[in-house]
């Protein structure tokens, strides 16, 4: 179904009489392939992150399935595409992430400022900025105690010294401004000219699409043009918002959600793959810029979904299919196979999370890809949509899209070099509709 005829439903009584199963199947059936629709407006294109799925995906079931005011979830948020739906459709969005990028990315995206006054505090920056580059002592100073020798060696190793300067010049002089809100919005402009697909202002080439590598015959651009013109263009996407804030976006885990029981009329979301992306690789090329140690930086990733470090953990036994796939899989190599274990009980907490806080007959939509774990195709969304009805959850369909290829920048994976493989498999990936069951 296109927009206009998913508004006109919207309109039409009778289809809300139809029960929320009906209505879901339905959307499911429809194509939710979106190929060449456009996904770069309002605030959407703020910022790149990998694996963003198209606005149109959300949109269709937010539309199809819940009311104006109404709460809709994503409790894996990253850069906050359901929630920025959510609020242009007047629903209430919340998003919860782990990756503290991915909150800043989100935050921004729902935050409407006056435009006045951003492109004036750009201007004030921007003269800020020129000012301590031209008296250079004041940011040698500022270099030198900025951070410890771990941070040092990561930023030494990936900026140019001039690119040092220049990014450093623009965070003292945003630091300078007043308003909080206004200080977001212009370090995540920074970080936007740093976390793109080719390593923007960085030595790196292949930021999002695989291991990054150094490459130091890049001439990196001048971070003040970049920011600039970036922010021009960031300004006009922040305009589009509403104008009233219906969303809360929150730094925290998926798997201890800060909601109460039965309360989430939608969850729309999209975990990371079995194989895990490491977003953390590709996003603390702009964190160490906001302030953060890349010390601490990397135990955050342990913590996320699909990180591989395993401590001591050790696998519990899984319904049949997962488990007929987590015993193949250790029949080749027995430590993946335990990753891939970790995976399930972790995404098992997601899911009785999920279950916890929807409302009795309200459904989840959960958007997964496969993977290729040492050779052998592990079908997740089979997986997850087995251990969602053991959590008590009701399948209502697993529906198949295609992806865009030009599209979904995919993003490098956990202690594997290049990004071939993941490359090759990602033509599509699936869409579970799951529902919690009415009270008796
Ligand atoms: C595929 S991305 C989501 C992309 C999102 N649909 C979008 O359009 O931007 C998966 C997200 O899960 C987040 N994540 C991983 N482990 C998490 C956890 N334990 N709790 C919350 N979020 C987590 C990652 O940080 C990442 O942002």
């Amino acid at each position: 179904m296109d927009d206009h005829s998913l508004r006109a439903v919207e309109r039409e009584e009778a289809y809300w009489h139809l029960p929320t199963r009906e209505r879901l199947q339905a959307l499911l059936e429809d194509s939710l392939d979106f190929q060449g629709a456009k996904t770069g407006y309002a605030s959407h294109h703020l910022h790149s992150f990998a694996a963003k799925f198209p606005p149109q995906l959300p949109r269709q079931f937010i539309l199809g399935l819940t009311r104006p005011g109404e709460i809709v979830l994503d409790p894996m948020a990253g850069s906050g595409t359901a929630v920025v739906e959510a609020i242009l459709l007047q629903r209430q969005g919340i998003g919860v992430d782990m990756d503290p990028l991915a909150v800043q990315i989100s935050q921004v995206k729902i935050t409407r400022l006056s435009p006045g006054n951003l492109a004036d505090a750009g201007k004030r920056v921007l003269t800020t900025a020129h000012r301590l580059l031209a008296d250079g002592r004041t940011l040698d100073g500022l270099l030198e105690r900025n951070f410890d020798d771990r941070t040092r060696d990561f930023v030494d190793y990936w900026f140019l010294p001039i690119t040092q300067r220049e990014l450093l010049a623009l965070i003292t002089a945003i630091n300078k401004e007043p308003d909080a809100d206004v200080r977001r919005f212009l370090f995540l402009t920074v970080s936007s000219i740093i976390v793109t697909k080719s390593g923007g202002v960085s030595l790196a080439r292949d930021l999002a699409h695989s291991r990054p590598h150094r490459d130091l015959t890049k001439r990196p651009r001048s971070v003040l043009e970049q920011f600039q013109t970036r922010l021009s263009k960031n300004l006009r996407g922040i305009m589009s918002m509403p104008d009233d804030r219906n969303a809360l976006i929150v730094h925290g885990n998926a798997r201890r959600l800060p909601l109460a029981n039965d309360t989430v009329h939608l969850i729309v979301t999209s975990p990371p793959y079995a194989n895990a992306i490491d977003y953390m690789r590709a996003h603390k090329f702009s964190l160490v810029w906001m302030g953060h140690r890349i010390a601490d930086l990397s135990e955050w990733r342990a913590r996320y979904i699909g990180a591989e470090r395993l401590g001591k953990f050790s696998p519990p036994s899984f319904p049949p299919e997962t488990q007929q796939v987590i015993e193949a899989l250790s029949q080749r190599d027995e430590k993946k196979a335990r990753v891939l274990a970790k995976y399930f009980v972790e995404m098992r907490g997601v899911l009785s999370e999920m279950y916890r806080v929807l409302r009795p007959g309200a459904a989840a939509v959960i958007v997964v890809g496969t993977s290729t774990m040492r050779g052998l195709n592990v079908q997740t969304h089979l997986c997850l949509a087995e251990i969602a009805t053991k959590v008590g959850f009701d399948l209502v369909r697993i529906a198949e899209r295609r992806l865009d290829r030009d599209r979904r920048m995919m993003p490098a994976r956990f202690g594997q070099k290049g990004a071939s493989q993941i490359e090759e498999r990602m033509h599509h990936e699936y869409v579970v509709g799951l529902l919690k069951a009415e009270e008796k």
